[in-house]
This record gives structure tokens, C-alpha cells and sequence, in this order.
């Protein structure tokens, strides 16, 4: 009778297992069913726990039985398994396909402002000439930004140049009174204070001057300054230092060396950039001179931009025995020049900018043009 009910139980058991495999529709269904019908708890395993009471004869007969009924369960547990991962994988793949037609996601790239892109190629034509790089604070003392230039209390300069402070006791000026400063000029004493001659210093940065913001005026600009000291500077080389300088970052020979390397052109043409120098007149520098190039827009016929061909871009002049004093040099034995320009009014005339308050009004249409 037991064994009679046996078999019939595991002949359910492998009809509803078949089915119950046939339904599932996916692989957590199905591992359910196989931990249902062949799990340690599973119906088939609480059937083969029962065969010890079976009479010996009879339990060889349906253990081979319920053998069999486990193998074809497993047989089709992995077959099934087989169908619905070949499915699932079908499915996965539908649902991740790319449509390689669709326009591409655009990477939005940054790029340099066009102060500092002019900054970098006038700081790299002094780099070309041998001079370092050198910096000094923003926030200044009075005594560098004025006094050690040889700028005294009650030197005119001071009204013209009207200054941010951030810390002045009284109307007379301290030494000691802090302020922005108004020029890059304040990095040659500092250079000039930490080291012994030769001194061939490019010093890019920030100035302040409480200017009402114009197309012209802005109360924050920046600046590159330039100071050589050395035994036997003279003018001359002030000059050919600055024509130089101005024919590589306004000739076209950049330009020219290029093609020429390129092999688009043979022989590079002269480079015809020319400076002219006009007497006047800064505190630290005796004597001193205002530079102006040749008009980049016109050549120099004389256009809307530069009115008669030139176009001024920088003071300079040797730098005074005052100053060279002020700093522990000898002005016998060492003599130098410096230079001082303002970067937003080149990167106007380069650009053709037409306002200087657009380089801080961080329009990315304007930003990103260049
Ligand atoms: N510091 C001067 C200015 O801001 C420029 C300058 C620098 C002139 C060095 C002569 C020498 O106008």
C-alpha cells in the first residue's frame, strides 16, 4: 500500500514539477521551484525521507523511481534554465540598444580668458629673451608702491594716480599704509631688495586704480612689468629690447616663421613693425619715455583706431639712481630700464575690442570667442 502510494506521489510530484517548471517565467521562478521540489525541504526529498519505512524489497524499486523523477526534474530545470536566460539576455539587449543616429552629447570645454592668453605670449617673448618670471602681492605697501619708486608725500604723482586703500592712519602717507596697488611696478623693488644684479624680471599681475569703469577705465587691470639691471645698461638697449618685443607680439613674424616652416612660403619678408619713443615722465625712470607701435589695424597710414599710425602701449625708462640707491645698489657700478604695460588696452587693439568692461562681464559669448 505504501509503496503504491509512493509511486503514485512521485509520479504527481513529477507532473506538477514539469509544470510548475514550464510556468516560471524567470530565473528567480524557476531557482523557487527547483528549491521547492528539490530542496533540502523540497516534495521529492520529504518522499525519499519516507522510504525507510518501506519493506526492503520494495524500497530498492521506488528509490530507482524516485531517481529517476530527480534527473528529469534537473533535466528540465536546466533546460528551462537555458531558455529563459537566452530570453532575459534578448530582452536586456533591446532594452540597452544605442541608436548610434542620434547627434552626440556635446562636452562643453573650457578655454583660457584673452587676458591670460596675452599675458602668457608676452610673458613667453621675455622667457624667449632670458627674462624670469617674478610676482609681488596685490595688497601693497605704500612704501613699495610709492616710496622706494621714488614717489615722495608730496610728489604730484600720488593725486594722479588715485589709490584703493585698505588701511591709512592719516592724510599724510605712511610707509606703512596698505593699499591695492596702482601699477606691477612695486614687484622691482621687492625683486631688486631679495637679489644682487644681473636682474632680468617679466612681472605679469593685477592693479587697482579708482577709476570709474568706462570703455576704457576699468578700477581692477592688469599689467606686465619689466626690469633689467646689469653692468653697462644703456637706452640703446632699452630700445631694442622693445622693438623686439613688439615685432615678435605685433610684426607678423610669428605668423610667417610659421608658414615659412610650413614650407608654404620660402623666405619669411621683413618683419616691419617699428616702435617710436616720445619723452615723459615717470618718477622712478630718468629719463623716461612713452612707446608707441605702429598702428596693427592701419600699418601706420593712420585709421579710426589710432588716429595718426601709432599706437601707444607702454611707459618706460632707465630705472633712477634714486630707486637703485633705495634698494642697495650701486648706480656706478650697475645701471638698468624698465617697462611697464597695460594688458587689457593690447588685447583690445590685437582683438578689436571695443570695451574693456566686457573682459570681466564673464559673457561666454564673448569669453569663448577667443
Ligand atoms: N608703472 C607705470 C604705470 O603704471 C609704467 C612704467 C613702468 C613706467 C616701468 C616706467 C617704468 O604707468
Amino acid at each position: 500500500m505504501i509503496n503504491m502510494l509512493s509511486r503514485e506521489d512521485l509520479q504527481n510530484i513529477l507532473e506538477e514539477g514539469k509544470t510548475a517548471i514550464e510556468r516560471a517565467s524567470s530565473l528567480r521562478e524557476l531557482d523557487q521551484v527547483r528549491i521547492e521540489y528539490l530542496g533540502k525541504k523540497g516534495r521529492l526529498t520529504s518522499v525519499l525521507k519516507t522510504l525507510g519505512q518501506l519493506p526492503p524489497e520494495e524500497r530498492k524499486e521506488v528509490g530507482r523511481v524516485a531517481n529517476e523523477v530527480r534527473q528529469k526534474l534537473e533535466v528540465d530545470i536546466l533546460a528551462r534554465q537555458d531558455e529563459l536566460s537566452r530570453a532575459e539576455k534578448a530582452e536586456r539587449l533591446i532594452a540597452e540598444t544605442v541608436d548610434i543616429t542620434l547627434p552626440g552629447r556635446q562636452s562643453v570645454f573650457g578655454n583660457r580668458h584673452l587676458i591670460a592668453q596675452v599675458i602668457n605670449e608676452i610673458t613667453d617673448i621675455f622667457i624667449g629673451l632670458g627674462y624670469k618670471v617674478a610676482e609681488g602681492p596685490e595688497v601693497e605697501l605704500d612704501y613699495y608702491n610709492f616710496k622706494a619708486l621714488n614717489t615722495p608725500a608730496d610728489h604730484p604723482a600720488r593725486s594722479l594716480q588715485d589709490t584703493f586703500y585698505i588701511k591709512k592712519e592719516s592724510v599724510q602717507p605712511a610707509d606703512d599704509d596698505i593699499l591695492l596697488r596702482t601699477h606691477t611696478s612695486p614687484v622691482q623693488i621687492r625683486v631688486m631688495k631679495s637679489q644682487q644684479p644681473p636682474v632680468y624680471i617679466i612681472a605679469p599681475g593685477r592693479a587697482y586704480r579708482r577709476d570709474v569703469p568706462d570703455p576704457t577705465h576699468s578700477p581692477m587691470f592688469h599689467q606686465v612689468e619689466g626690469l633689467a639691471v646689469d653692468e653697462g645698461i644703456t637706452f640703446g638697449d632699452l630700445k631694442g629690447t622693445l622693438e623686439e618685443f613688439t615685432k615678435q607680439l605685433f610684426g607678423r613674424e610669428r605668423q610667417v616663421r610659421m608658414l615659412a616652416r610650413e614650407g608654404f612660403i620660402e623666405q619669411p619678408p621683413e618683419n616691419d613693425q617699428r616702435i617710436r619713443l616720445r619723452p615723459h615722465f615717470f618718477p622712478f625712470t630718468e629719463p623716461s619715455a612713452e612707446v608707441d607701435v605702429r598702428c596693427i589695424a592701419c600699418g601706420g597710414v593712420g585709421c579710426r583706431i589710432c588716429g595718426g599710425g601709432w599706437l601707444e602701449i607702454l611707459g618706460a625708462g632707465m630705472v633712477d639712481p634714486n630707486v637703485l640707491i633705495e634698494v642697495g645698489y650701486d648706480p656706478e657700478r650697475v645701471s638698468g630700464f624698465a617697462f611697464g604695460m597695460g594688458v587689457e588696452r593690447i588685447a583690445m587693439l590685437m582683438y578689436g575690442v571695443p570695451d574693456i568692461r566686457m573682459f570681466v562681464d564673464n559673457d561666454m559669448r564673448f569669453i569663448s570667442q577667443f
